[in-house]
């Protein structure tokens, strides 16, 4: 399916959901028929910028490198999916200007939660001393003054997270609302119900 490309920019606090949340978008706009590719913090940082740290400036380099391969995809008609912590709002606000078709999505989530959850075990190190610059901990988070869209993992589901998502996606004229997915869904009812009375048919 030939489509503009576009970037969702998912930021939020480490734990928040933003890669448990873009793994079930990406296969959503996926089965629509969309080319969506998952550019993620940690899998992108292992690849791009193995060479940094976590400094302010490093975060920055990083960030502008991530920023530079969604041009890439987006200008090829990719939809470009960003999961990445990214805290500073000068630097989000870079990323929309380069890259335009920006849509902001705040994964909003409590910092008491995020240490609950604690998926990777940073929090406790950050804690304990050993990671210096934690974004929530030491770092700051700079929240979002103006998201295309925000979800509250607190409160909401990763369904319900993914559907919001959607649903503004179509809002903002980036996906069409017919729904390619459920369609497929009733198609392959009809195969499966089609099939079933075949079979009563010839048996
Ligand atoms: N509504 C929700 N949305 C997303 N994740 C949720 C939700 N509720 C609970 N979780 C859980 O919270 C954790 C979020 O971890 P995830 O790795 O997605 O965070 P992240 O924002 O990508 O963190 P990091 O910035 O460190 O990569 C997962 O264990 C997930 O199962
Ligand atoms: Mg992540």
């Amino acid at each position: 399916m030939l489509n503009k490309g576009f970037t969702v920019w998912l930021t939020g606090l480490s734990g928040s959901g933003k890669t448990t949340i873009a793994r079930v978008l990406q296969r959503r706009l996926m089965d629509m028929g969309y080319r969506a590719e998952l550019l993620d913090g940690d899998e992108v940082r292992k690849n791009l910028s193995p060479d940094l740290g976590f400094t302010k400036q490093d975060r920055e380099t990083h960030a502008r490198r991530v920023v530079y391969i969604s041009k890439l995809l987006t200008r090829n008609g990719v939809i470009a999916l960003v999961s990445l912590i990214s805290p500073y709002r000068a630097f989000r606000a870079y990323a929309r200007e380069e890259l335009k078709d920006f849509v902001e999505v705040y994964v909003k989530c409590s910092i008491d939660t995020c240490i609950k959850r604690d998926p990777k075990g940073l929090y406790k190190k950050a804690l304990n001393g050993e990671i210096p610059d934690m974004t929530g901990i030491q770092d700051p988070y700079e929240e979002p003054l103006n998201p295309e869209i925000t979800v509250d993992t607190d409160r909401q589901s990763v369904e319900e997270c993914v559907n919001i998502i959607m649903d503004g996606l179509r809002r903002l004229g980036y996906i069409t609302a017919a729904t390619a997915a459920t369609t497929t869904t009733v198609q392959v009812r009809e195969a499966v119900e089609g099939s079933g009375v075949k079979k009563e048919g010839s048996s």
